[in-house]
């Protein structure tokens, strides 16, 4: 049987502090259930005439996939919207292509650059509107990794996330958060320049503190993840800021998570792993890698034991389907 929060109905996903800790961890059980439900064979109809739109700015594999086949699974069904593919802030506002949206759909997954026209989406829509990643959080993503964390130790408890690289960027922002909701303690290790914002750190270290744990940011990776359980790394340039990819590489190089890093952390062979939101620059098998190799962690570390990151991409579709369930479906417990 399927059961999750009544208050989580008709509720849009912004960032992570939209949802009490309560709810954050409650949806993150549904996920949970409806993957042991996924696993038994049944494609249930929860989302039955239930349309969600997907307004993609960006480029996306796990998300974009992971919300269709998350409606599909239920009965629903999505429509990927691309910038070219509608009149989007070109000929028409964000305001009323919301309104038009909500009137067609009932929910609206927008992945893009500005935190600011997901929250007009949500504002005007009318209907729930899930972040799928802005510039400034990643909400979902973070979702599926405290899933991940806690299908493999058995709790989220007692654990320690080192989050090593770009400390300010979208998954970095929803990641402190996350932790600091689930009672997890966060270690950021990254170079002065790319710090947490300020306010980002300060809001998360609020949620930290009511939960006992805390909030800690190094620029020294191998001091920052000693007794880290889990070491957590996202690209070094993210989408949009391609300009910055030089100067990035080069400043992040010490931040790279190799085999070194891992025994840093004085866990090999006890409660340790290694999370990647992916797509991950590991090898020399992509564009950008093809003459430099691995960047912000090697093949050795990607394809160890202490790997989950195909176990985590695989959370996107059950976490992304526990939001639509929880907010459109009609029925509270299946
Ligand atoms: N992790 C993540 O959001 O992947 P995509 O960019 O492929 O959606
Ligand atoms: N920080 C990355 C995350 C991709 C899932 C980006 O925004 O490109």
């Amino acid at each position: 049987m399927l059961n999750w929060m009544d208050s989580l109905k008709g509720r849009s996903l912004m960032r992570l502090a939209s949802f009490s800790d309560e709810e954050m961890l409650d949806l993150i059980d549904l996920a949970a259930q409806l993957k042991a439900r996924r696993n038994a064979g049944v494609r249930g109809d929860l989302l039955k005439r239930k349309n969600i739109a997907l307004i993609f700015e960006k480029s996306s594999t796990r998300t974009r996939n992971s919300s269709i086949i998350a409606a599909r699974d239920e009965g629903g069904g999505a429509e990927y919207l691309t910038r070219p593919d509608i009149h989007f802030g070109k000929k028409e506002s964000v305001k009323d292509t919301a309104r038009v949206l909500g009137r067609i759909y009932d929910g609206i997954l927008f992945r893009g650059f500005s935190q600011k026209t997901c929250e007009e989406l949500a504002e005007y829509s009318g209907v729930p509107v899930w972040n799928g990643l802005t510039d400034d959080y990643h909400p979902t993503q973070i979702l599926a990794d405290l899933l991940t964390i806690k299908e493999t130790f058995g709790d989220l408890k007692n654990t320690t996330v080192a989050y090593v690289g770009d400390g300010r960027n979208n998954v970095a922002n929803s990641l402190m958060m996350g932790c600091a909701k689930a009672g997890v303690r966060y270690v950021c290790c990254t170079p002065k320049e790319l710090w947490p914002d300020e306010a980002v750190l300060a809001e998360a270290e609020v949620v930290a503190k009511r939960n006992g744990v805390d909030i800690n940011v190094y620029d020294d990776p191998q001091k920052g993840v000693r007794g880290a359980n889990v070491l957590y790394t996202d690209v070094w340039v993210s989408m949009g800021e391609e300009s910055k990819t030089a100067e990035r590489i080069k400043m992040l190089k010490p931040y790279q998570i190799n085999m070194d890093l891992m025994r840093a952390t004085g866990n090999i062979g006890g409660k340790l792993m290694f999370l990647h939101c992916l797509s991950a620059f590991h090898d020399f098998n992509t564009e950008v890698t093809k003459e430099s190799g691995a960047l912000e962690v090697t093949d050795e570390v990607f394809e160890s034991q202490y790997s989950k990151v195909f176990d985590e991409s695989e959370n996107r579709m059950h976490t992304i389907k526990a939001l639509f369930v929880s907010a459109l479906c009609d029925r509270k417990s299946i």
